[in-house]
C-alpha cells in the first residue's frame, strides 16, 4: 500500500496504552482521508467473522477501530478493507478461509487499493502463516489473537509498507482497556471477562492459540457494563473459555459467583448470560447464586464432550460421567426450569461403540434443550492428534447421525413443553423473512417470532407461546 506519501508524526509516539493506539488512529485517519480524496468517495470495510462468541466480540472491536479511522461499514466483501477474523477449532474452519481468499483476490484485481487482512485463532498457527506467505502474497496484514488491541497501529503499518505486514505474538499477559467498540446490537453485548484457557483438553487447539488464562479486573468489567447499560444495553453475555475459573489469578482473587453478584446489582441491566462453563469448575456457590438471581438467564451451556469416563480421561476433561450427572442433578434441583445445552464430540481417537453408548446414555438422562454435535477434528500440535487409533470416518459418521437424531428428538420434546406459556421475550430484530413479525429470545435462549414492529427492538415484552415449531415458537404479545 506504499503509494501514499508518508505522514510525518507531529508528536512523539506515546508508549502507554491505550494512548498509543489513539495516536495511531489519528494517523490512520489521515491516510484514509487521502485515499478518499483520491477515489472521490468514502472508503468501506467488511469484517467477516468465523467461529465463536469471543470472535464475534473481537470483531466488534475491529469494527470500532475501522469506524474511528473513517471507514464506513458495508456487508459485501467488495470493500476497501476486508478482514477475516478466523477460527481454527476444527479443520473445516481453516479450509473455509483458504477458499474465500481466492475470491478476495479476484476483488482485489478490480480494486488494487483494497486491503485484505486476516486475524484470529488460525493466524496463531505457524504452518498457516507459512502457507499464506508462500501462496497468498496479496494479503496485506496478518495478526493474531494477542495483539488485536494494536489494530490501529497495524493499519498504519499496512498503509506505510509495500510488504505483507505480519505481527503474531506467542502469548501475552496484557489486557488493554478502553478502546472503541462498535456493537452489532444496541441493546445487548458480549463482555470479555477473561481471555485464554489453561485446561489443555487433549483434542483442543484453543490453549495454543488463545494463550494462558487472564482475567480482567472486576472493577474494569463492572465499569464497562455500567457504560453499556447507560448506552442502552439490557442484556450482557459474559465471555470466557472457562468462566468458572474466573478470577483465580487476579492479585486479589475473586470467584465467578462473586463477580456475578456484583454485576446483578447494576441498575438497568435486565439479563445476564455467560459462556462457557467447564463442568469441573462449576461450584456450588455459583449454583446458589443462580438460584437466587433475578437477572441470570435460565440457561446453562455445559459442554459434555463425551459420556464415557474412559474417553473423558483421555480427553483430559477431569470429570467422570457420574460427576457430570451429579452436577446436572444439583443444578436442576436448585433451578428446575433451567435450559441445559451442551457440546459433544463424536469419534475421539479410540472411541468404541460402548463409549459412544455412554454418551447416548448421558444425552437421554440429561435431556438437553439443545446440543452442538461435532465430528472429532484432528488438530496438529494437540496430544490427541498423536493417537494411533483414529476412528474410521464411516463409523464416526454413523454414530454422529444417531446422536444428532436423538438430540433433536429430545430438544423438540423439551421445546413442546413450553407451548401455551406466557414468558418474557427480549426483542432482537424485525424478522428476516416476514416484516410483520419480530424475533426475540426467551430467558432460556429459545427463539420466538411474533407480530410486532421495530419499535419493540431492545424491549422485554410478555409473549404467549402459541405454537412450538420444533426449535422455535410462534407467539403473540399478551398481558400476563
Ligand atoms: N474436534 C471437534 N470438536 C472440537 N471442539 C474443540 N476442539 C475440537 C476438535 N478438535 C468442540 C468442543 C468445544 C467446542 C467449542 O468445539 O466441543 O466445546
Ligand atoms: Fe478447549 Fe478445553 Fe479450553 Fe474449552 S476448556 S477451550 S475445550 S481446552
Amino acid at each position: 500500500m506504499k503509494e501514499l506519501e508518508k505522514i510525518v508524526p507531529s508528536a512523539e509516539i506515546p508508549v502507554m496504552e491505550p494512548q498509543r493506539q489513539f495516536y495511531f488512529m489519528d494517523i490512520a485517519k489521515q491516510y484514509v482521508a487521502r485515499l478518499e480524496e483520491k477515489k472521490g468517495r468514502k472508503l468501506t470495510f467488511c469484517v467477516n467473522t468465523f467461529g465463536c462468541q469471543m470472535n464475534a466480540r473481537d470483531s466488534e472491536k475491529l469494527c470500532g477501530i475501522l469506524e474511528a479511522v473513517g471507514y464506513v461499514e458495508t456487508d459485501t466483501e467488495e470493500a476497501d478493507f476486508v478482514i477475516y477474523n478466523t477460527c481454527t477449532v476444527r479443520e473445516n474452519a481453516n479450509n473455509k478461509v483458504y477458499g474465500r481468499l481466492g475470491y478476495l483476490q479476484g476483488l482485489k484485481r478490480k480494486n488494487p487499493d483494497m486491503i485484505i487482512a486476516l486475524c484470529g485463532c488460525m493466524m496463531q498457527e505457524e504452518k498457516v502463516v507459512e502457507k499464506l506467505k508462500k501462496s497468498y502474497r496479496y494479503v496485506n496484514l496478518i495478526f493474531g489473537t494477542h495483539n488485536i488491541y494494536k489494530f490501529a497501529e497495524l493499519i498504519v503499518q499496512t498503509f506505510e509498507s509495500d510488504k505483507m505486514v505480519i505481527d503474531i505474538w506467542k502469548d501475552t499477559d496484557k489486557i488493554v482497556e478502553e478502546l472503541p467498540v462498535e456493537r452489532k446490537y444496541r441493546f445487548k453485548s458480549g463482555v470479555n471477562i477473561m481471555f485464554g484457557c489453561n485446561n489443555f483438553c487433549s483434542y483442543c487447539i484453543v490453549p495454543y492459540v488463545r494463550g494462558r488464562e487472564r482475567s480482567r479486573k472486576p472493577q474494569d468489567i463492572i465499569r464497562e457494563i455500567e457504560g453499556l447499560v447507560a448506552d442502552g444495553v439490557v442484556e450482557v453475555m459474559l465471555l470466557g473459555q472457562n468462566v468458572n475459573s474466573y478470577g483465580k489469578n487476579l492479585d486479589v482473587p475473586v470467584t465467578f459467583a462473586e463477580l456475578l453478584q456484583e454485576i446483578e446489582k447494576i441498575d438497568g441491566l435486565e439479563r445476564i448470560r455467560f459462556m462457557t462453563s467447564h463442568p469441573k469448575d462449576l461450584s456450588d456457590e455459583l449454583i446458589e447464586v443462580m438460584k437466587h438471581s433475578k437477572k441470570i438467564c435460565k440457561h446453562l451451556h455445559l459442554p459434555l464432550q463425551s459420556g464415557s469416563s474412559r474417553v473423558l480421561k483421555e480427553m483430559n476433561r477431569r470429570y467422570t460421567k457420574e460427576q457430570y450427572l451429579a452436577l446436572v442433578d444439583r443444578i436442576r434441583a436448585a433451578v428446575p426450569d433451567i435450559a441445559l445445552t451442551t457440546d459433544i464430540i463424536v469419534g475421539f481417537p479410540g472411541e468404541t461403540e460402548e463409549d459412544f453408548e455412554e454418551t447416548m446414555d448421558v444425552v437421554r438422562k440429561v435431556q438437553y434443550d439443545s446440543a452442538f454435535t461435532f465430528i472429532y477434528s484432528k488438530r496438529t500440535g494437540t496430544p490427541a492428534a498423536e493417537k494411533e487409533d483414529q476412528v474410521p470416518e464411516a463409523v464416526v459418521k454413523e454414530r454422529f447421525d444417531r446422536l444428532l437424531a436423538e438430540v433433536q428428538t429430545i430438544a423438540a420434546k423439551k421445546a413442546q413443553a413450553y407451548e401455551g406459556q406466557t414468558l418474557p421475550v427480549l426483542v432482537e430484530e424485525v424478522n428476516e423473512h416476514d416484516k410483520n413479525l419480530v424475533t426475540g429470545r426467551l430467558s432460556n435462549n429459545s427463539v420466538v417470532h411474533f407480530p410486532g414492529d421495530s419499535s419493540l427492538i431492545g424491549k422485554i415484552v410478555d409473549v404467549c407461546l402459541k405454537e412450538c415449531k420444533g426449535f422455535y415458537y410462534m407467539g403473540e404479545q399478551c398481558e400476563k
